[in-house]
Formats: C-alpha cells, sequence, structure tokens
C-alpha cells in the first residue's frame, strides 16, 4: 500500500512495529508531521481497536500486543456444526449485531446466520441496559434460528445458550462458571457473559429468533463503566493472561449447535438438568427486580417454561418469569 494511502493510525502501527520496542513521540510526530496532541489521538483509537500499547511519558509508546483479527471467521470457519454457523459475516464495527442480524431476518436469512463485530458503538443488553463492547477485546455475536416451537419455549433456547458458553468456558479453560438466573454466565461470582434473545413471534409460532451473546474475554479492569448494575469480570482477569478469541468462537458456535440439536429432538429436561447443576444460587435468598417490583424469596428452581419458582413464605411460592437478580444473599442469610 503506497505512503499516501495509509491511515495515521496504520503508520504508527508501522513505527511501533519496525522500533520493536519503545519509539519516542518525537520520532513519530516527525515521521508522520503531526503534533503530539494528534499522535496521542491516533494512539487512543487504536486501542479502542484492540491494540495494546504501552506509553511512558518522556520515553514513548511500545506496541505490546495486535488483535487477533477475527474476520478469519467469515473467510475459514474451522468448525463443524449442523445449523450453526452455516454463513457468518464479520464485521469491524457495527451498531448492535443483534440488529443487523433482525435486518438479515426479516430478509429471509437462513437458520444459522452469523453475525460477529470486533466491536458495537450500541450494543445492547437486557432489560434496555446497554453492553460495553470496545474493539479487538471481547466477542459480540448474534445467531438466527427459526426454532418450529411455540414462543414460551424460546427461554429454553436461552437456558441452552447459558449452558453452552459454561461448557465453552469448562473446555477451553478449565473454569468453574455458574449461571445466575436466567441466564448471566459468572465467574468467580462476577458477570463474564450475557444473552439477549430477541424474538420474531406470532401467538403460536416463532418466526425467528435472534440470540445475541456477548462475552467479556480479554476486558481489563478500568474498562468497565463504573455505573454496573453486577460485578463484572473477564476470562482474561480471572486466568491473568489474554485469551485467543477465534478459538473460543469457534468452540462456541460447535457446542452451541450441539445444544440446540438436543433442543430440536426434545431433549428439554437434560437442557435444564445441566442449568441446574450449574446455577449459581441453588435454595439461596435471592433478590429480584421484576416489572411489578421487587420479589425477595429462596430459589427452590425452574419450571418447565424456564420461570424461576421463588418460596416467598414457608409453603408459599410464586413464579417469576422474567426479571434480574440483583442480589444473592450470602448463605443463611435472608434480606
Ligand atoms: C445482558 O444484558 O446480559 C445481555 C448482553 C448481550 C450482549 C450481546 S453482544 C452481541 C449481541 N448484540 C447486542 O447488541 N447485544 C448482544
Amino acid at each position: 500500500m503506497s505512503k499516501e494511502r495509509r491511515t495515521q493510525g496504520e503508520r504508527i502501527l508501522e513505527l511501533l512495529r519496525r522500533g520493536g520496542g519503545f519509539v519516542s513521540s518525537r520520532k513519530i510526530c516527525e515521521q508522520l508531521g503531526v503534533s503530539r496532541a494528534a499522535v496521542w489521538k491516533q494512539v487512543r483509537r487504536l486501542r479502542e481497536r484492540g491494540f495494546e500499547i504501552e506509553g511512558v511519558s518522556a520515553v514513548g509508546y511500545r506496541l505490546l500486543r495486535s488483535p487477533e483479527a477475527l474476520a478469519l471467521l467469515e473467510t475459514d470457519p474451522g468448525i463443524e456444526t449442523r445449523r450453526i454457523g452455516t454463513r457468518i459475516v464479520v464485521k469491524v464495527e457495527t451498531g448492535s449485531t443483534n440488529d443487523d442480524l433482525w435486518g438479515l431476518a426479516t430478509r429471509g436469512a437462513e437458520e444459522g446466520t452469523v453475525v460477529i463485530a470486533e466491536a458495537q458503538r450500541a450494543g445492547k443488553g437486557r432489560r434496555g441496559r446497554r453492553w460495553v463492547s470496545p474493539g479487538g477485546k471481547n466477542l459480540y455475536l448474534s445467531v438466527l434460528l427459526r426454532p418450529p416451537i411455540p414462543p414460551p419455549g424460546a427461554s429454553l433456547v436461552t437456558l441452552m445458550a447459558a449452558v453452552a458458553l459454561c461448557a465453552t468456558l469448562e473446555k477451553a479453560y478449565g473454569l468453574r462458571p455458574r449461571i445466575k438466573w436466567p441466564n448471566d454466565v459468572l465467574l468467580e461470582g462476577k458477570k463474564t457473559a450475557g444473552i439477549l434473545a430477541e424474538m420474531h413471534a406470532e401467538e403460536e409460532r416463532i418466526h425467528f429468533l435472534v440470540l445475541g451473546i456477548g462475552v467479556n474475554l480479554n476486558m481489563e479492569p478500568g474498562m468497565f463503566p463504573p455505573d454496573l448494575r453486577y460485578p463484572a469480570t473477564s476470562v482474561r482477569m480471572v486466568l491473568g493472561r489474554p485469551v485467543e478469541r477465534v478459538p473460543f468462537a469457534r468452540k462456541l458456535l460447535e457446542t452451541l449447535d450441539h445444544g440446540y440439536e438436543d433442543l430440536l429432538q426434545g431433549r428439554g429436561a437434560e437442557i435444564m438438568e445441566a442449568w441446574t447443576d450449574r446455577c449459581a444460587h441453588p435454595g439461596v435468598w435471592l433478590t429480584v427486580e421484576t416489572a411489578a417490583g421487587i420479589r425477595e424469596g429462596r430459589f427452590l428452581g425452574l419450571d418447565e417454561d424456564g420461570a424461576m419458582l421463588l418460596e416467598v413464605s414457608r409453603g408459599r411460592s410464586e413464579k417469576v418469569r422474567a426479571g434480574d437478580v440483583v442480589r444473592v444473599h450470602l448463605e443463611g442469610e435472608r434480606a
């Protein structure tokens, strides 16, 4: 590529790669013919795209790590699946992969189509929250499903996805993830992955389901917003080393494919059992925020539609179909 057509960011990367160690800001400014402030701005943008660049005042900048490009999943998916990942679209940046896939679904995209992004500008979380999605760090993907089941069955799909996430973390890194109802995946009690399923349906049948999954793989402590409702972590923070996204994404897609096959073959009870085995709060007193207000009680388990059964007082239980567990009380503790 000619020098003129490269962006300032690309030219900085080339200087850092060629330099090997630290390259002074003065040298970068001279080579690019720009101010220190302009260099700093470009370095910040590169960091947002997942490049790890160390900056030491009076010394300069050093490239520590380049993000591994997810584009490989589009050109060389490298997965063996029946349905999920038959088509994979990888975007460098997007608003939300769920929105992109919703658009593709309404235009007739095939079941199993996956949209993955390096970064999301408007990542969506459950209950109208945002999902922080910096570039080059984590996994943000959406899977299109067209399950031939009535709408209440959609909960089983999200429970299955939470189990698939756990199984992938277990196999890939030997971790012991737990699930906070309905489908938050926790490591060491902190949220590491979340699922947002959006459905297009009529009374009796689901037209399609967009299953959005976000996994904090390489997030670092300072990257989480201060106003999080539940403590969060990443695989990197738990393992103490960076993790590769492409192998993880492949394993996750394959595990989801198996889980979805189980669901279609009527093995819902096994999915529920796998969920229960990994439940973060069996028999524990919970505070749950629902549209109707706060509910408190002891978690008894799931009903056949994935709703939570809460013992609110001795011998009296209530069903909670949708909501957020905002507090898992300590053993023996009752609000
Ligand atoms: C949650 O709040 O726990 C759900 C988070 C889901 C985030 C994922 S990232 C990929 C997909 N696209 C989105 O906009 N959201 C989901």
